[in-house]
């Protein structure tokens, strides 16, 4: 097996991977199911991220499987340009009806990193629209991540992610991270640093709020270690961007779909962007999806500003809309609401967060933070930034349990349907690694 192995390697170019090591020591899944991965070798894994924040109803539900199944025999394609399938339209408002607000409008995409591309355009878009043609700029954050798309790396805060891929696209200043040095080892919202909006004033009066189209914002930073807003700084955002006209974007591809409690993070928070950026949970993994739900006003200004006859947005993907996907789609929002999921997951969440803070008595542990079903577990550097983080995942999975580290960050997201002994057996696992250091 394993020479078969290192034969059949070598020609995948696998993403975000150390790709030399992993030739040499492959981590092959081979099957998944409910909250277990089993790797080409039969062993057993638990699934402490979802797979990657996706499978929020955990692995192998024959629901989405047999609903894919029955639209590939139906239909297997059709393109969304000037053509359409009702099961498309079907899926719009169902996202629609778990929206907040006034975001109605549904525009479908493949990927996290497409979907933030389409909103970037989509507030263009929407500034030429309103007339308003100088309303180019835009506002991230430290720390942030927004996918691998070109839109989405200039609003990346995230060094490596950026620093080989040139200057990128004009016009992106960043605000500070939320993250304090007080910030320690704390459960749900931080009680300090919600000052850290006004970056986004001071930018209003350097460049001039009528020239910044939007400010994206993941509403719980996650890739870099679910950063959780402190109390009162997302609504600080929201009047800012009210008082400036400036759209307020929620990149909620991790948050989105339970994560932090409620169906999305802006409904946790209490505080309703224009759009809300979607994708990995939004058909539990199964298919490659992504979607941006839009405040209504901003489609009808778009759509009403063209032509009769005309196309009012240029831009789209072959599979929009793809009728798998949206097959995918129905039968995972039919499962989180039938079995309750996002209530689900609220009701463990103080069960889960009480156990990853629990950890913090490790040496090798810096810093916790858990909020809803997922937290971020800082380990104590090692000579290179990343390197402790990457060992870590490495023995962790040899252990028998499977997350996603980021630079030196363990990232801990089960399944909205994990019961308290899995999270214990997340917990016993990680302490038993994350104690040999
Ligand atoms: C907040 C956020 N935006 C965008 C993306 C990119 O999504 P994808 O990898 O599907 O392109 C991610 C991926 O983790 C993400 O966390």
């Amino acid at each position: 097996m394993a020479q078969v192995l290192t034969n059949t390697l070598e020609h995948q170019w696998i993403p975000f991977t150390v790709n030399r090591q992993f030739k040499e020591e492959p981590r092959l899944m081979a099957k998944a199911e409910g909250m277990y991965y089993w790797n080409h070798r039969g062993d057993k894994i638990i699934d402490a991220a979802s797979g990657m924040f996706c499978c929020a109803a955990g692995h192998g539900r024959k629901e989405i499987a047999e609903a894919v199944h029955t639209q590939l025999m139906e239909m297997d394609y059709a393109t969304s340009f000037n053509l359409g399938h009702p099961i498309a339209f079907e899926f719009a408002s169902r996202v629609a009806a778990l929206t907040p607000g006034e975001l109605n409008r549904v525009f479908f995409a493949n990927s996290g990193s497409e979907a933030v591309d389409t909103a970037m355009k989509i507030a263009l878009a929407y500034s030429s629209a309103k007339g308003e043609g100088q309303r180019v700029r835009f506002v991230s954050r430290e720390r942030a991540y927004h996918g691998v798309n070109f839109g989405g790396t200039a609003l990346s805060g995230l060094v490596k992610n950026r620093d080989v891929y040139g200057t990128g696209l004009p016009g992106v200043v960043h605000m500070r991270h939320t993250h304090l040095p007080e910030h320690k080892y704390i459960k749900g919202q931080p009680e300090t640093g919600a000052e850290m909006a006004e970056d986004l004033l001071r930018f209003v009066q350097l460049y001039g709020g009528d020239t910044i189209a939007a400010c994206f914002v993941e509403p719980v930073a996650g890739s870099t270690g679910w950063l959780v807003p402190p109390k009162g700084y997302l609504n600080r955002l929201r009047e800012i961007c009210d008082d400036h006209n400036i759209l307020l974007v929620f990149d909620e591809v991790i948050c989105g779909f339970g994560r932090t409690g409620k169906a999305f993070a802006a409904q946790t928070f209490d505080v309703t962007p224009d759009m809300i950026t979607m994708a990995k949970a939004l058909t539990n993994g199964a298919q490659p999806m992504s979607a941006i739900a839009v405040r209504d006003e901003i489609y009808e200004t778009v759509v009403n500003a063209a032509p009769e006859n005309a196309i009012e947005l240029f831009h789209g993907y072959t599979y929009s809309a793809h009728p798998a996907a949206c097959a995918a789609g129905i039968a995972s929002l039919d499962i989180y609401r039938d079995d309750q999921l996002f209530e689900r997951g609220e009701e463990m969440s103080p069960y889960f967060m009480d156990s990853m803070i629990d950890l913090q008595d490790i040496p090798i542990v810096d810093n916790i933070r858990a909020q809803g079903m997922m937290a971020g577990i800082d380990l104590a550097p090692d000579v290179r930034p990343g390197l402790r983080g990457f060992d870590a995942q490495v023995k962790l999975f040899d252990a028998g349990l499977h997350l996603k580290a980021t630079g030196d960050c363990a990232l801990v997201a089960p399944a909205l349907i994990a019961e308290k002994g899995h999270i214990d057996e997340i917990s016993g696992v990680l302490r038993e690694v994350l104690e040999t250091y």
